[in-house]
This record gives structure tokens, sequence and C-alpha cells, in this order.
């Protein structure tokens, strides 16, 4: 994918405020922390389009940015952080689901999942719910700088065991190195075209 251009178009929690439903849109969702603005971020190549945050929870409106005119990513707030106040974890539920369950132009959902880490039951729970809902899936292993060779090789295989698919479903990425950047825009562009 050759990023042209990209911008932020607009934040929304309820349907009433997206934008027109006129390009096709790829969602990232993932537990809080686990690096889905940072992804963004490398997928364009802007350092700050979108902002990160070492303090989980940054993310807490669904954020639309536009790329080329003819695509847009979508920052979905995380899932799972326990210190975000209760109103807004009340209110996450309804809006990720409502957003990925009636979204007409949404293309596929980009799983972000830390490769430090055993998938949670909720990281679980997503996949299957993507699945029930018949919404294409790209399973992303990221922060893989973070590991030396031997501990990533094991923790692929309990990430892989954990979700049921193999080592090659899914693509090990890092916003540092940038290692993966453009085997997961192939799998993009894969679903777009179908
Ligand atoms: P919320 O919006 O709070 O749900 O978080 P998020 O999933 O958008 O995570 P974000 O991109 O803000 O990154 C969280 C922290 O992880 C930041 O401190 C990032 O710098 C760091 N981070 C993200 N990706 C990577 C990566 O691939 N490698 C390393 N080493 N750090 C990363
Ligand atoms: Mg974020």
């Amino acid at each position: 994918m050759h990023v042209k251009s990209a911008e932020f178009v607009k934040s929304a929690t309820r349907p009433e405020h997206y934008p027109p439903a006129e390009v096709p849109e790829i969602a990232f969702a993932g537990r809080s922390n686990v690096g889905k603005s940072s992804l963004i971020n490398v997928l364009v190549n802007r350092k700050g389009l979108v902002r990160t945050s070492s303090t989980p929870g940054r993310t807490q409106l669904i954020n639309f940015f536009q790329v080329n005119n003819d695509l847009m990513l979508v920052d979905l707030p995380g899932y799972g952080f326990a210190r975000v106040p209760a109103e807004v974890r009340k209110q996450w539920g309804p809006m990720v689901e409502t957003y990925l369950s009636t979204r007409s132009c949404l293309g596929c959902v980009v799983l972000i999942l830390d490769i430090r880490r055993v998938p949670s039951d909720e990281d679980v729970l997503m996949l299957q719910w993507l699945r029930a809902y018949a919404i294409p899936a790209v399973v992303v292993v990221t922060k893989c700088d973070k590991l030396s060779k031997n501990e990533r090789a094991r923790q692929a295989a309990t990430i892989s065991r954990t979700l049921g698919l193999s080592r090659e479903e899914m693509v090990f990425f890092s916003a540092l190195s940038r290692e993966g950047k453009d085997l997961l825009w192939g799998r993009i562009e894969h679903f777009l075209a179908a």
C-alpha cells in the first residue's frame, strides 16, 4: 500500500456520529495498551497521527482516520483494562459491538495481541465473536522487539495453541522495528479486494 495521505476524520461513540459509510474500513481491536494506535501510525508512516500512551485506556472513542481518500482506518478503544472508570467500561461493550455488528463498509478487523502475554479470555471471545459475525479477521502479534528469538518462538507456540491458529495465519509485528508492516498491508489488501 502506498500511503499518500492520512488524516484524522472524527471521533464517535454512536452510529449517528460515524462518518458516511462511503469507503471500506479496517478496524483495529485489542486489549488496552496492546499497541493498536502505534500500529496504525506505522501503517501510515506517521509518528503522531494517532495518539499513543503508556497509560492504558487512552483511546476511549471510536476514531476514524482516512487514508488516500479511498480507505478508512478505525482505532477502537481497547478492552480489559480495570482502571478505566466504570462508566467508560460499561459503554465499551455496546459501543464496539454496535460498530462491529452494524458497520456496512467494514472490510476486516485487525485483532492485536501482545507477544509477551497468553491471550486473555476477552481476546479469545473477540475472535470467536468476529467469526460468528463472519467478519474477516487478521491476527497480529505485536511488540515482537521485546523478546529474544527463543522467547518469541515459545510465546508464538502458546498464542497459536490458545487461539487455534497456525503461526502462518498470524502476522508478527513491531512498531519499533516495523517488522510485519508489509505483510500486514498485504493481508488487509487481500480482504479489501475480496
Ligand atoms: P489504548 O489506546 O490505551 O487502548 O492503547 P493502544 O493499544 O492504542 O496502545 P498504544 O499504541 O498507545 O501503545 C501503548 C504503549 O506500548 C506505548 O507506550 C507504546 O510506545 C508501546 N508500544 C506499542 N507498540 C510497541 C511495539 O511494537 N514495541 C514496543 N517496544 N513498544 C510498543
Ligand atoms: Mg490507543
